[in-house]
């Protein structure tokens, strides 16, 4: 029975991936009817009967109901959460679509809803894609004032999605400098759920993103949502529970007041919200987004080079830095087997402390007398490529640049300008001052092969102003625009997005960007929680992971050489210590975990990502696909079971028999004492995917911050 037979006017648009759908209700005089986003339908499964045809008038209710679509507005008769906050010097306050045409641009995955308000004078636009390969639904709006005084808008939300009533809980992401990521479950009640940010950069502290699931739902299955908005600027997400049991999940930009004031015939575009939906628990919602992430990745050539290991400077030497021995350094990175040599902050004019510098881009000559070359030419000589920090968005009021052009600093007339880190930003939407960068840059790209550029953010945005107006998303704008110009003119450069660490972590400066550095806390122990939240938005080649010294120099703990790389081996992988001050023995066990993580790299970095706890506080990550998995097994605190459990492994194929052996950096000398433990440092131990899957494998007795490598592999894929 087809729709048409029994209800000429109901109309939907299906969105079609391998594993989902979403399905709206199309009329010609309103915005179109969210009826349904989830696990893939068939073909005839929608029902032939409109949403409202299932929904009675309830008392003390509307006779027109206004039902959750795809653009709620305010004021005429939808009383949830609007998709817009907008008037026209206080009038056109309430907005309602009037008209609407549904454009597909691929058929059964990709569509443009175009709605106009005829009576506030607006025309929106919502671009809606559902990837049928990575089931990423991806959603953009646009804006446009078509009446003819100015339009204000105070919020546009980029996204509208619809979640089902078993969407209970909420896991969203909090932190700060040196401890990003931090995993935080709410309950969803009969309210609203929000989340903002306001600080002009993603922010350590408010992660634009989040997952959603069914309370039954855990690692490895059951309903899962996830979203995150592809922005770097100030941002908003709420979700929202409705009368009629769903809730709606809102996302978009945070606007300052005034920002975004439309005159005729003007548009406000969105960022685009990256959204994602599972049955197979928040493993599925990670590999929705890891997938839809690499595809939106934008490499030099086209194509991901296998991830160089790299040596960074900072934690080594910070703004100690001398020729000599950073000559040494290089050399010592050659030796250990590292790829990549990144001269981190103290290079530039002025720049001997945190206080002073940021703006003069050019060698401070007291330090280099011959400028950068020589040190570059080493590094390259010795067969490593050359990197370079900058801090491209900011200044210190004590730089020439500052003392020439004190107005390049955003600001707010009469306002303090108020320093952090001695720092103030340059605003970048003044296009001498973007040009002044490009050409400061450009010039060092120029005169030096720099492969890398280390690209930091130091401070969040106050008094944003520019010329009188809020700056916060031209600035945004403008720092993507100067990322671009340099990856244009300068095709084989990749960039780093730095912010303090992870202040600046997100699917939108992944599109100009190659990699982020995770968090400046390279303490193993910290990084493991930290990495796991990162996992579950971004894949982890795209997630900067050092070495760093021990004791930890953000925290005071001290961890072993092997419990560090172990921790970073997943990552894009680098070392950020002075390599000059380890012992003989710490040097070579470094190296071998150099030389193992250049073996395991490629599947690292291509495969699938599982996070999964087992018990008596056992942390693991499994990477690759399910025929050839390497398990990291992170023991953070001491046993407090006599044996430990086994460890069941969800994701490995029930019909295969397997082969399990230990990878370790370098053969140790202590005796696993047991034989099955023994066997796994040797021959391997066959097991099956069915025991492998329901009873587990059996773990050794280990102690505190170790980590145990497994490689999990199909008998077939061994021959
Ligand atoms: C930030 C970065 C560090 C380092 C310093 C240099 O804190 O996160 O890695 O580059 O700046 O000042």
């Amino acid at each position: 029975m087809t729709s048409a037979m029994t209800n000429a006017t109901l109309r939907y648009a299906h969105l079609k991936s391998r594993h989902c759908s979403a399905v709206l209700e199309i009329s010609d005089h309103e915005a179109p009817l969210w009826r349904y986003w989830g696990p893939r339908l068939p073909e005839g499964a929608l029902p032939d009967f409109s949403l409202r045809a299932a929904r009675a008038t309830p008392t003390f209710s509307l006779e027109e109901d206004v039902p959750l679509s795809l653009f709620p507005t305010f004021g005429v008769g939808w009383f949830g959460s609007s998709a817009l906050l907008a008037h026209r010097q206080g009038q056109d306050f309430a907005q309602a679509m009037t008209g609407c045409e549904v454009i597909w641009q691929k058929q059964d995955h990709a569509l443009r809803v175009r709605m106009a308000d005829s009576v506030a004078s607006l025309e929106v636009e919502i671009d809606l894609g559902l990837d049928p390969e990575t089931d990423t639904l991806t959603v953009s709006t646009k804006l446009t004032n078509t009446g003819s005084g100015i339009l204000d808008v105070q919020w546009l939300a980029a996204a509208v999605l619809p979640l089902p009533s078993q969407a209970r809980q909420v896991r969203s992401y909090t932190g700060r400098h040196n401890s990003e990521f931090v995993m935080q479950e709410t309950a969803l009640g009969r309210g609203i759920w929000r989340r903002e940010n306001r600080r002009g950069l993603t922010s350590h502290d408010a992660f634009p993103g989040a997952v959603t699931s069914a309370p039954a739902a855990d690692a490895h299955s059951g309903l899962s949502y996830g979203a995150q908005l592809a922005w770097s600027g100030n941002h908003a997400q709420l979700i929202e529970w409705l009368e009629d049991g769903r809730y709606q999940w809102q996302l978009g930009e945070w606007l300052a007041p005034g920002e975004v004031r439309l005159g005729p015939g003007e548009s406000l575009q969105t960022p685009e919200v990256l959204s994602t939906c599972s049955l197979a628990g928040l493993n599925g919602v990670a590999a929705g987004f890891h997938k839809a992430i690499r595809s939106r990745l934008n490499w030099p050539g086209a194509e991901m080079s296998p991830r160089p290991v790299g040596l960074n400077t900072w934690e080594g030497v910070y703004f100690d830095l001398k020729p000599t021995a950073l000559f040494e350094m290089a050399t010592a990175a050659a030796d250990a087997g590292i790829e990549r040599f990144v001269l981190d902050d103290g290079w530039f004019q002025g720049r001997r402390s945190d206080r002073a510098g940021l703006g003069d881009w050019w060698t401070d000559l007291s330090v280099f007398p011959e400028g950068l070359g020589p040190l570059a030419k080493h590094v390259n000589d010795l067969g490593m490529d050359f990197g370079l920090w900058v801090e491209p968005e900011m200044i210190n009021p004590d730089s020439e640049l500052f003392r020439a052009h004190p107005d390049w600093a955003l600001q707010i007339a009469d306002r303090p300008l108020l320093t952090a880190r001695n720092q103030l930003v340059l605003d970048l939407t003044r296009p001498e001052v973007s040009a002044y960068l490009l050409n400061k840059i450009g010039a060092l790209l120029d005169a030096l092969p720099i492969a890398y550029l280390k690209w930091d953010h130091n401070r969040d945005l106050t008094t944003a102003g520019s010329l009188g107006r809020p700056a916060y998303r031209r600035q945004t704008q403008a720092a993507y625009a100067l990322m671009d110009q340099i990856r244009q003119g300068w095709p084989k450069v990749e960039i780093e997005a730095c912010a303090g660490g992870g202040g600046r972590i997100d699917a939108g400066v992944l599109q100009h960007t190659h990699r982020v550095w995770t968090s400046d806390c390279i303490d193993a122990v910290s990084r493991v929680a930290i990495q796991r939240g990162f996992l579950q938005f971004f894949p982890p080649e795209v997630m900067g992971a050092h070495v760093g010294a021990s004791p930890a120099h953000s925290t005071g703990r001290s961890q072993s050489m092997n419990f560090r790389a172990a921790v970073a081996l997943p990552g894009h992988f680098g070392v950020e210590l002075d390599l000059r001050q380890l012992s003989f023995a710490e040097s070579e066990t470094l190296k071998g975990w150099i030389t193992l993580y250049k073996a395991l790299r490629d599947q690292l970095h291509h495969g699938q990502v599982w996070l999964g706890e087992g018990d008596d506080s056992l942390l693991w990550q499994a990477h690759g696909q399910a025929e050839d998995l390497l398990i990291f097994v992170y023991r953070l605190g001491p046993m407090t079971q006599k044996w430990p459990s086994n460890l069941r492994l969800p994701m490995v194929d029930e019909d295969k028999v397997y082969r399990v052996e230990e990878v370790r950096a370098r053969p140790s000398l202590n005796a696993a004492a047991a034989k099955v433990f023994d066997d796994y440092r040797s021959e391997g131990v066959v097991l099956h995917g069915a025991w492998l899957a329901h009873q587990g494998l059996p773990l050794p007795s280990r102690k505190a911050e170790t980590c145990q490598i497994y490689r999990v592999r199909t008998l077939d894929r061994l021959s």
